[in-house]
């Protein structure tokens, strides 16, 4: 999760026996040596939970500049493993084999399978159209609950033992237990992690979540035109469905013919940390969250549930 999973929630994951994601999401270094440099203090005395510290990017704007990638995979720390989204993996992926890291890709429909299994990953992850920040937009976008299954069907024909996680929507033990009957052998939260201590997020954002009902998400590309991030157009972004985006929703082609007014409104919005204004990234899930404890006491209460609904 770029800006809000930095070295104190990706720590605080390892360290709670899961794997720890930093999100180098865009490849700003300066940010990604800082929290990388966190998370390894943070975890300097844990030589096992150092093993699950790992790092996320998006791949299409590696295609741009991948300086970040190759700074990572040149430092003493061998990262856990290696997420990429949103794009081609096949260029990236002799780099970091040869690192002897897992690669781990995360897809939103079936037709992106073969294009991770040449790219030799050893993790795919089912993304649903629920899940929070970017994934696939409306026209394409697939559901967790039918997806999941039908990747684990694919996957148990053509690479068995590439592991599947399933992502969008995964909140609680409930959650967890039904993505492993469909198939699944783990998940990859974003939202549920996002409202915790250790997250990055901030605490008026939070606020603004834990009042929130699934509802209240939306799927579109206008804070992605607000923030001036040229996503391609495959792509597209979930958050609250805040007063601004009401504004623009059903007018983007003027939005993106004639931002200026917007971006302002969004940009004086965000200073303020207004939030009918400013975007809060959550998705369907955000319904689930009624606090925003440790890392720590989510997994294990998620973990519980889930081992209880199964018993
Ligand atoms: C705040 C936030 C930031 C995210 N940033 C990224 C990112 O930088 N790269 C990425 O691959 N996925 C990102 N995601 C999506 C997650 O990888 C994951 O697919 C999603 O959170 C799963 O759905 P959930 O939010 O319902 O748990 C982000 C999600 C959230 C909530």
């Amino acid at each position: 999760m770029a800006q809000a999973a930095g070295g104190a929630l990706a720590s605080a994951c390892a360290h709670a026996g899961a794997l720890g994601l930093l999100g180098g999401g865009y490849g700003e270094l300066s940010w990604l040596q800082t929290q990388h440099a966190l998370a390894l203090h943070l975890l300097s005395s844990e030589a096992t939970a150092l093993k699950r510290l790992g790092c996320g990017f998006i791949t299409w704007k590696m295609d741009v500049d991948a300086s970040t990638l190759d700074w990572l995979l040149d430092q003493p720390h061998t990262p856990a493993a290696l997420m990429l989204s949103f794009g081609d993996p096949r260029p990236y992926a002799a780099r970091i084999a040869k690192r002897g890291v897992p690669l781990i890709c995360q897809i939103q429909r079936l037709e992106q399978l073969p294009q991770c299994l040449e790219a030799g990953a050893a993790v795919i992850v089912a993304q649903g159209a629920e899940a929070g920040g970017h994934g696939m937009q409306g026209l394409q976008g697939r559901a967790t609950f039918s997806l999941v299954p039908e990747l684990a069907d694919a996957l148990a024909g053509q690479s068995p033992s590439t592991l599947l996680l399933a992502a969008g929507g995964i909140a609680d033990g409930r959650g967890l237990a039904a993505a492993l009957m469909l198939g699944a052998d783990g998940v990859l939260m974003g939202t549920r992690l996002w409202a915790s201590a250790e997250s990055l997020a901030s605490s008026g954002a939070v606020a603004a979540a834990l009042q929130a009902h699934g509802d209240d998400t939306v799927r579109s590309s206008v804070f992605d035109v607000l923030r001036r991030k040229n996503w391609p157009p495959e792509f597209d972004f979930r958050a609250l469905r805040n007063r601004l985006h009401r504004e623009w929703e059903l007018r983007m082609d003027e939005l993106r013919q004639a931002p200026e007014a917007a971006r302002a409104d969004y940009e004086a919005g965000v200073a303020v940390q207004d939030f009918d204004r400013a975007h809060v990234t959550v998705g369907e899930a955000v319904g689930l969250l009624r606090d925003a404890p440790s890392a720590a006491v989510l997994i294990a209460r998620i973990t519980q549930q889930a081992e209880a609904l199964i018993g």
